[in-house]
């Protein structure tokens, strides 16, 4: 499982749906201008976020959807601009960037609002400053779905479920290219710099739920902590004896899992 990959990111979509918080969302939608709304997508990837609340906004009464995605993958973006072509109220265009270096460089006075998804995690607590900063002072609202919060359950319970989750949230915290990643402190560490420029801030948690059964989700997971338990050399007994009996269950169709995120909307006071 690669972060990035544009297969990992068409088959997270379809928990990534259902998690997104409708409260935060509308009250997002809420702040943006009644008619013809700009919207500058940031790591968009294939273009979830536009999947998401294109279908939301037109049933808000916009008229017009303009958005403008950046991301450093022109690949993923090409496939986003692709998807969401031929709607006559909807355009979208795309930006290479790098984040990590040209955050001042995105054209915020031209924009109503910002969105992210399944991103902050990534950066670092400087990358979130400045973006905090550049939003403050063009009072733009901001939509961050979908940010890892630490909290993952599996069910049954193992009794190294601790261990391999540990390993998980620190791997976490490594560099992703932003510097030290915030990882699962993201979404108290986004909030905070928010709140203190001035934000209201709403939040609501958008666990991904991942019944029994649905095995290409769980394998894709399961490979992924195992590989990171790997890198951070947990106790190879440990790995494999959680591997097999992980595995034992969900050839059982007996294993489900929960991954805690958090959605957050940031709307300037007044
Ligand atoms: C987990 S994916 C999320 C994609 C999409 N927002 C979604 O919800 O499916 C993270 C995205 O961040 C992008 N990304 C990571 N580092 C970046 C950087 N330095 N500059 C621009 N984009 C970056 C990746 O290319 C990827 O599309």
């Amino acid at each position: 499982m690669s972060t990035f990959d544009a297969e990992w990111l068409a088959l997270r979509e379809a928990y990534d749906l259902p998690a997104r918080s409708d409260e935060v969302e509308q009250a997002f939608i809420q702040a943006l201008p009644n008619d013809r709304v700009q919207l500058m997508d940031l790591a968009s990837g294939s273009g979830a976020t536009v999947t998401a609340l294109s279908h939301k906004l037109r049933q808000s009464g916009r008229q017009e959807q303009n958005w403008t995605l950046i991301d450093f993958d022109a690949g993923l973006l090409a496939r986003a601009v692709e998807k969401h072509a031929g709607k006559p109220d909807l355009s979208v265009s795309a930006r290479t960037v790098n984040l990590a270096t040209d955050l001042s460089a995105l054209p915020y006075q031209d924009i109503d609002a910002v969105t992210a998804s399944a991103f902050f995690d990534l950066v670092s607590q400087e990358f979130i400053v400045e973006l905090v900063g550049h939003l403050a002072r063009h009072r733009l609202p901001l939509l961050a779905s979908l940010t890892y919060d630490g909290r993952t359950e599996w069910t049954p319970h193992n009794g190294s479920d601790a261990t391999i989750l540990g390993a998980f949230n620190q791997h976490q915290t490594g560099n992703k290219g932003f510097g030290a990643a915030l990882g699962p402190n993201a979404p108290a560490i986004l909030a905070g710099e928010l709140e203190k420029a001035g934000y209201r801030v709403i939040r609501q948690t958008s666990d991904w739920v991942i019944p029994t059964g649905h095995l290409p989700m769980q394998t894709a997971l399961l490979e992924g902590w195992l590989q990171v338990a790997m890198e951070l050399e947990v106790d190879p007994r440990i790995r494999a004896n959680w591997d097999a009996d992980r595995r034992r269950q969900m050839a059982a169709n007996g294993l489900s899992m929960t991954v805690g995120h958090v959605d957050l909307c940031a709307i300037p006071e007044d």
